[in-house]
């Protein structure tokens, strides 16, 4: 029997190691802007739902306490514009990482089923159809893809790593496609709230998707919006049917999210106030980091949303990874997102002020 772990590539972090050592041996610290884990506070009012909740001795259920699926609907219809939602729209999910990853699985989707995903993409979305033993393919437009055999369609605007955001009409041709071949569509939308030079619309707006959610799903998280990454806060929302399946599903696999995690995310989706204030501090961060990087020659594309910044010297992405951590500051070569990210870094935007104080200092002009 062979594995299950020989499925998956080699995990790609561990190749950054030499890379994080040399950039902690600067005299002034490394500054880390590989990982795009979030560094600043959990929000007062998340964290007192939190502990509110400590005393939750009996299980959670998978689908969410009324209350959860009540600010769940609430959030959609007044974040996304989505209309008509129901409790049957929505579900928690543990982290969207794992979602994304056990999804293909879920779905029973397998050998001779196609995933397809964005050409540069978060890695996770080639491990779900792996883990599966589905096929998979990578997409320019997913216009051109041949549809036969193709069973799930991911998209991510904005898109980790390039911050691209897909227009209003791109979405909604892509919709009507996948509708007409019969492919679902799963929309990863956890950077929505994160637009800079463009408002990223989610497939669920009534201009996208007709007003009615059949045949597409979106994804969220509560990681970057409200700095929940630690709790694992996730949901899913659109198309009743596939959600009741996985529902069904989940009941049995015993996926669900903490109750105390559950409470704290009704208290996150409850308040835009903390999602503002946190916009702000990665806009000021996004502006100094990106002065610095085209101060120093670098091409910055796309961009326009998300926690990156997309950037290049049109050398090997290697070659610009060991010049960042000769001064200290580490980065992710653009080819841990596909082969076409090899000429590219993706800088994030999670560090302290501090830390990107730093970080421009060293990469002033001298
Ligand atoms: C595109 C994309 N989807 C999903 C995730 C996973 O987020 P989480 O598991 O914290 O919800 C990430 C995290 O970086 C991401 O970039």
């Amino acid at each position: 029997m062979s594995a299950v772990s020989d499925r998956l590539p080699v995990f790609p972090w561990d190749k950054l190691e030499p890379f994080k050592a040399t950039a902690a041996a600067h005299p002034g610290g490394i500054v880390d802007l590989s990982v795009g884990t979030p560094v600043d506070p959990v929000p007062q009012l998340i964290q007192k739902a939190l502990v509110a909740a400590a005393d939750s001795p009996g299980y959670p259920t998978v689908w969410g306490t009324p209350e959860l699926r009540d600010a769940l609907v609430a959030w959609c219809e007044r974040r996304l514009g989505a209309r008509d939602f129901t409790h049957r729209n929505v579900l928690p999910v543990v982290g969207s990482k794992e979602l994304v990853a056990w999804l293909p699985v879920q779905l029973g989707l397998g050998p001779g089923d196609k995933v397809a995903y964005p050409r540069l993409a978060y890695p996770t979305y080639e491990v779900g159809a792996r883990l599966a033993r589905a096929d998979h393919v990578a997409y320019d437009d997913p216009l051109e893809l041949d549809p036969a055999g193709l069973k799930l369609l991911w998209l991510n605007s904005p898109s980790n790593p390039t911050g691209r955001v897909l227009s209003q009409q791109e979405l909604t041709r892509i919709v009507a496609w996948a509708r007409e071949h019969g492919i679902l569509v799963f929309a990863d939308e956890c950077y929505l709230e994160l637009g800079w030079e463009a408002d990223p619309v989610s497939v669920l707006h009534p201009e996208v998707c007709g007003g009615s959610y059949e045949g597409i799903v979106a994804v969220h998280s509560l990681s970057k919006r409200s700095n929940l990454a630690g709790y694992r806060a996730a949901f899913l929302a659109g198309d009743s049917a596939v959600l009741g399946d996985l529902l069904q599903i989940r009941k049995h696999g015993g996926m669900m999210p903490s109750a105390p995690t559950q409470a704290a995310a009704v208290a996150a989706l409850s308040d835009d106030t903390h999602v503002h204030e946190q916009r702000e501090r990665y806009a000021a961060r996004r502006q100094a980091l990106r002065d610095a990087l085209l101060g120093q020659g670098f091409r910055i594309e796309h961009s326009e949303a998300g926690l990156y910044l997309w950037a290049t010297r049109d050398e090997p992405c290697w070659d610009t990874v060991a010049h960042l951590a000769d001064l200290g500051i580490l980065v992710t070569p653009g080819d841990f997102y596909g082969p076409a990210g090899n000429t590219f870094v993706r800088v994030a935007l999670t560090v302290t002020d501090e830390r990107v104080q730093a970080a421009t200092h060293r990469l002033a002009p001298r």
